[in-house]
C-alpha cells in the first residue's frame, strides 16, 4: 500500500482556492465527503500529444455530467465549463513544473465537489461553501499486452442504490464489487440486478453477439459513462448496429465478446468470465474496430485542439 506521503514526486493539487503538494492538502474532518460521503467527483483523461500539448478529451461532456451531479444532490456548481477547464489547466501546468508530471505523459484530471463543512447533521446545512479539490496525475493506459489477452472478469449481485446515475463519491458498493473482483484476481466484478446486467464497479459494459453491440439503456441503475455517447458514435461510424436494451445474465454468458470501458481504460475485451472463456476466449472484431475508432477519435480532438480550432467545443482546446 502506497501512503500519501510516499507518493513521489508530490503533485501539485487544487483544494479549495490554493494551489498546495498533495501530501500538505488537508480537509476538515467535519467535512461532509468525509462524514457522510456526501460529494460527487468527475474523472477526465488529458492526452498527451506529439507537439508536447495535451487534450482534454470530451471535456465538455465531463463538464455536463459534473453539473449534473452537483444539480442532482443539490450543491451550487462552483465553477461554470470555463473555470473548470481553466482550472484543470493551472493544475496540469502546474505539475508540469514542480510536480514530476511530463509533457509528453498522459494525465488523469479527478475532480472532487463535497458539501462543505458543517456541524453533523444529516439533513444539507445552511450557507456552506462546498470543498473542491482537483488532482492531475498520470495515466496508465492498459498496454498491448492486455488488450491482445483481453481481462478475466467475476460477477455478483448489484446491491448498490439506485442513484447509480449520480457520480457520487459514496462509493462503498463500488469498492467492494472491486475488491470482490481483487480477491478473485479478476479486473472488474460485473454486476446484474434482478437478472439483468447494470454495470462494471468503475466501468460500463457491453456485449456483442453476431456483429451487433448491446448496452443497458441509461437509468438509474448505472452511470452514464462519458465512453458512453462516444461508442454509440464509434459505433455509428464503424457500421456496427448498436442496441441500447436490458440484457440477461444468459445472454452475457453466451456473447461472442463483452467489452468494459471507461476514462482511464478505454475500451478493454473481457475474455474470461467467472473462469469460463467469453465467445472465443479471445479478444474479437467488434473490440478491434471500436479499440481503433476511439483512438481515431483521441487523434482527430488532438488535430483539432493544434489546428487552434476555438469554438464553442471548450473540449477542444487544450490544457
Ligand atoms: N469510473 N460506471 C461506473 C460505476 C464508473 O465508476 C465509471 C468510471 C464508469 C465509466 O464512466 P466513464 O466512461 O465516464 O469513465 C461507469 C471512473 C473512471 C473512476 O471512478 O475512476
Amino acid at each position: 500500500m502506497t501512503a500519501v506521503s510516499e507518493v513521489s514526486p508530490d503533485p501539485i493539487v487544487y483544494l479549495n482556492g490554493e494551489l498546495v503538494p498533495l501530501s500538505e492538502a488537508r480537509v476538515p474532518v467535519l467535512d461532509r465527503g468525509f462524514i457522510f460521503g456526501d460529494g460527487i467527483y468527475e474523472v477526465a483523461p488529458l492526452y498527451a500529444h506529439a507537439s508536447g500539448r495535451r487534450t482534454a478529451f470530451r471535456l465538455k461532456q465531463h463538464l455536463t455530467r459534473l453539473a449534473r451531479s452537483v444539480g442532482k444532490i443539490g450543491i451550487a456548481n462552483p465553477f461554470d465549463d470555463a473555470g473548470w477547464h481553466e482550472l484543470i489547466g493551472r493544475v496540469a501546468e502546474a505539475n508540469e513544473t514542480d510536480g514530476g508530471l511530463r509533457a509528453d505523459q498522459d494525465a488523469i484530471a479527478y475532480i472532487q465537489v463535497t458539501r462543505g463543512v458543517a456541524k453533523r447533521g444529516h439533513a444539507f446545512p445552511a450557507g456552506v461553501k462546498p470543498t473542491v479539490f482537483v488532482m492531475v496525475t498520470p495515466l496508465s493506459l492498459p498496454g498491448a499486452a492486455q488488450r491482445a489477452s483481453g481481462v478475466a472478469c467475476v460477477s455478483a449481485e448489484d446491491r448498490r442504490w439506485l442513484n447509480c446515475d449520480i457520480k457520487s463519491v459514496s462509493l462503498l458498493g463500488n469498492v467492494l464489487m472491486a475488491q470482490y473482483a481483487a480477491e478473485n484476481d479478476a479486473f472488474e466484478t460485473l454486476q446484474f440486478r434482478d437478472g439483468l446486467l447494470t454495470e462494471g464497479s468503475s466501468s460500463n459494459v457491453w456485449i456483442a453477439k453476431d456483429g451487433v453491440l448491446a448496452a443497458p439503456p441509461r437509468s438509474n441503475k448505472i452511470l452514464e459513462g462519458i465512453r458512453y455517447g462516444l461508442i454509440e458514435e464509434l459505433t455509428a461510424e464503424c457500421g456496427i448496429r448498436f442496441e441500447a436494451r436490458d440484457i440477461t445474465e444468459a445472454e452475457v454468458r453466451a456473447a461472442d465478446e463483452i467489452i468494459v470501458s471507461s476514462a482511464t481504460k478505454e475500451v478493454l475485451p473481457v475474455t474470461r468470465l467467472d473462469g469460463a472463456p467469453v465467445g472465443a476466449g479471445q479478444p474479437g472484431a467488434v473490440f478491434a474496430a471500436l479499440y481503433a475508432a476511439y483512438q481515431r477519435a483521441k487523434a482527430a480532438e488532438a488535430a483539432a485542439a493544434q489546428e487552434g480550432v476555438e469554438n464553442e467545443s471548450r473540449e477542444r482546446l487544450t490544457v
